[in-house]
């Protein structure tokens, strides 16, 4: 069933929250138990459908899946029968192109659908991840709509790869194919995510030799066999960063458990600039209180350690009411601005150039009906929502339920007036993935 979120926002958001597994580690670490010849217990998996319609591709190839509690999964890929993946299902997830990767690495083959992805206005390539498997050995082409690879001799060799852009995907897939691969693989121009660590932690978990993860360079050497063992997946970065930017903007005072503090310094340092009081809190929280007055700010969407692409959309939300003019510079994506018409809607003062965004902040926005058009637009909305004076309703929900475990019932707790409700409309069914 279709549902809409209903918000009566101008409410502080007051208490504590748990922060769920990093999805975007998650979809990494799932594929990546592909590879492995035994049982992986994986500990700290969000309930967000992105991760159900990973596993149900997994099931399908044969792997066996136990629940062990809501968050804790045993995958045992040892009978896994096909290296082609369900195409229904790989068309909706960006991160199945994870699938790619694994495949090559563990039978040498792989034949899976081109990935969807949130429009970022234009092609979302896969070119880098192309390059890598090729330079390790692979033939790989395209033909109508899917992507075979085939591995000379039936097992990748390692090879030295330089990364044309620091990409996020192409450096884990290239990790997975890597660490079956004959030789040493070194990957030059790496991305340094913090899931891309947690991926490499997964995989030398398992029995691996990755080293590097995090910095610029990362060099496998290739094993023969992955077995089984425990893995628990980092706390989600880009989660905790929404619910500090939904503190900022409504007002409050909240404790925000199970993060990194360190992969938040990106985030919170931004807060403060805008008049934020942030600090950690042993070790693995961080407190957020704030008047919900903020000052203006400048951003620019980098790679890590940078400012991240992903919360770009949720400051822009709190930015609307910020005094003074703040300006947005997007340098990852060509065009991660399809929310603006939305918070237009509800009375802020956005201009958009290319990849910039300039935002005249204004005393307060209103309420109205709108629209989720990707996973962290829709965050950006509900924040707007909770912030706004009246009653917001956001439909297009299953964006943002993608990769936001129980957002209504976590802002609920915190105090904000939220309701998921049967919204009556029919939304297409369409590929659209993150
Ligand atoms: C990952 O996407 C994330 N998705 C995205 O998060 C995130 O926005 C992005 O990294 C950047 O941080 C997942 O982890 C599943 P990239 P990915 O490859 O891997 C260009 C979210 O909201 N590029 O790092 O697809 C590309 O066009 C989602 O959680 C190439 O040119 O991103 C872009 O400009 C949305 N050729 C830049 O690199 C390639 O082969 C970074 O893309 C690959 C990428």
């Amino acid at each position: 069933m279709n549902n809409k979120y209903v918000i009566r926002g101008g409410h502080g958001l007051y208490g504590e929250l748990e922060i769920s597994g990093a999805k975007n580690a998650a979809v990494a670490i799932i594929p990546a138990a592909l590879l492995v010849r035994g049982s992986c217990r994986i500990e700290n998996i969000p309930q967000i459908s992105d991760v159900t319609m990973l596993l149900s591709i997994l099931r399908q190839m044969g792997a066996k899946i136990q629940m062990v509690n809501r968050h804790t999964m045993d995958i045992d890929c040892s009978g896994i029968h096909t290296t082609c993946a369900n195409f229904e299902l790989m068309r909706r997830i960006r991160a199945s192109y994870y699938l790619i990767g694994a495949l090559l690495g563990r039978f040498g083959e792989a034949e899976v659908s081109m990935p969807g992805g949130c429009d970022f206005g234009g092609v979302r390539p896969i070119d880098q991840h192309v390059k890598g498997f090729t330079a390790m050995g692979a033939d790989v082409g395209v033909k109508n709509g899917l992507v075979c690879a085939q591995a000379a001799g039936g097992r990748l060799t390692g090879a030295n790869i330089y990364l044309d852009v620091v990409s996020v995907g192409a450096t884990i897939n290239l990790m997975l194919a890597a660490v079956l691969a004959k030789g040493t693989t070194v990957i030059e121009n790496a991305a340094r995510e913090p899931h891309i660590v947690d991926v490499a932690n997964f995989l030398n978990s398992m029995g691996a030799d990755v080293r590097g993860a995090g910095t610029g360079v990362i060099k496998i050497h290739g094993v023969d066999k992955l077995s089984g063992g425990c893995y628990s997946i980092i706390p989600d970065q880009i989660e905790a960063g929404t619910y500090l930017a939904a503190v900022a903007g409504a007002g409050g005072e909240v404790l925000v458990k199970n993060v990194i503090p360190k992969h938040l310094d990106c985030i919170t340092r931004k807060l403060t600039e805008m008049g934020v009081y942030t600090s950690a809190v042993s070790g693995d929280c961080v407190l957020i209180r704030s008047t919900g007055a903020l000052r203006r700010a400048s951003i620019k969407t980098q790679p890590y350690p940078g400012f991240p692409t992903d919360m770009q959309p949720q400051l822009a939300a709190i930015l609307t009411t910020a005094a003074g003019t703040s300006v947005i510079t997007e340098g990852v994506w060509d065009n991660r601005y399809k929310y603006v018409d939305e918070l237009t809607k509800m009375g802020a003062k956005i201009q958009v150039d290319g990849r910039v965004a300039i935002i005249e902040g204004v005393p307060y926005l209103t309420g109205a009906p709108i629209k989720a058009c990707d996973l962290r637009a829709g965050a950006a909305l509900v924040i707007a929502g909770v912030c706004a004076r009246g009653i917001t309703e956001v439909s297009g929900v299953r964006y943002i339920e993608r990769g936001y475990e129980n957002i209504v019932g976590k802002l609920r707790t915190l105090g904000a007036d939220i309701l998921s409700v049967a919204s009556g409309e029919e939304e297409a069914d369409d590929a659209e993935a993150i």
